[in-house]
């Protein structure tokens, strides 16, 4: 036989055996994938599994923990002949909405007294409140000679404004997000406001909301009225320097747990 008719045929034996191959290596392919997908499917379960169970452990332990917090308050209330309403309605809402709340107790008469001095009830116009949870603040509102019928109490939590409905019956009281005070507020402010007091965790908002809702009040507000917040921080919760807005800081309140400063901002 002549050599090129040889080499043909062992390069056509070749191609031959380089299909088979070829051939097998794609099936091989094919099963490993079809292996790989059905194992991807079972992997996802599993972790979907997993992730249930946790979730299911955690908000068990959650709720058992709940429960004797809930027992202690109410052993304690009976050892001493006291009711803690408030402060089991301020634990309660922390524990569901911990950003929202912002504080697991509501202020001390110190810390509100300190925040009321601000508004000068000679000044005309409503006071404007910002969550004011269960109404130490407002308590010290009206301690300062501010009239029930003036306030109004912007609050988010529906328990809490059913509360400040039942005990301040002459006031307005408004279920809403003070960070969109000014469309919240559109039809129920008749005037301009004789300042406002803040009572919300401002610093688990972004600065530009914060800032958004200063303005907002003062939008709201005859000139030079105050917007009076508080902060546990040791940094102001607004910038001090804005443009036209003055800022002064009282002495820390040191009756407070925990200890609180109160911030004053002004437009001129
Ligand atoms: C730190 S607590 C202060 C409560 C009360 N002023 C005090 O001093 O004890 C914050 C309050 O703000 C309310 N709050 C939080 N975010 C709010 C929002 N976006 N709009 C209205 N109220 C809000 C909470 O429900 C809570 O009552």
């Amino acid at each position: 036989m002549p050599l090129p008719a040889l080499l043909e045929q062992k390069l056509e034996q070749q191609k031959r055996l380089f299909e088979l191959r070829r051939g097998a290596l794609e099936r091989t392919i094919e099963q490993h994938i079809q292996l790989f997908e059905q194992r991807k499917g079972a992997l996802e379960k599993k972790i979907e599994h997993q992730f249930e169970t946790h979730k299911k452990k955690f908000e068990q332990k959650f709720d058992t923990q709940k429960k004797k917090i809930e027992t202690r308050i109410r052993r304690f209330e009976q050892k001493n002949g006291i009711r803690l309403d408030d402060e089991v309605r301020f634990i309660r809402s922390w524990i569901e909405k911990p950003l929202t709340t912002g504080a697991v107790t509501p202020s001390g008469r110190a810390l509100a007294r300190t925040m009321a001095s601000y508004i000068d009830p000679r000044r005309p116009g409503p006071v404007i409140e910002l969550g004011p949870g269960t109404g130490p603040v407002t308590e010290a509102l009206l301690a300062q000679g501010i009239d029930p019928s003036r306030l109004m109490l912007v609050e988010f939590d529906p328990i809490f404004c059913r509360l400040l409905r039942a005990r301040y019956p002459a006031a307005t009281v408004v279920q809403g997000d003070a960070y969109g005070l000014k469309r919240l507020l559109s039809g129920v402010l008749q005037q301009p406001a004789a300042g406002v007091v803040s009572g919300l965790p401002l610093f688990t908002k972004p600065l530009h909301m914060r800032l958004r809702l200063l303005f907002e009040a003062f939008g709201l507000m005859s000139p030079g009225a105050p917007f009076v917040q508080f902060t546990y921080n040791a940094v102001a919760p607004i910038p001090k320097r804005l443009d036209r807005v003055s800022a002064q800081a009282s002495e820390r309140v040191w009756m407070n747990i925990p200890p609180a400063r109160v911030w004053v901002y002004r437009r001129d």
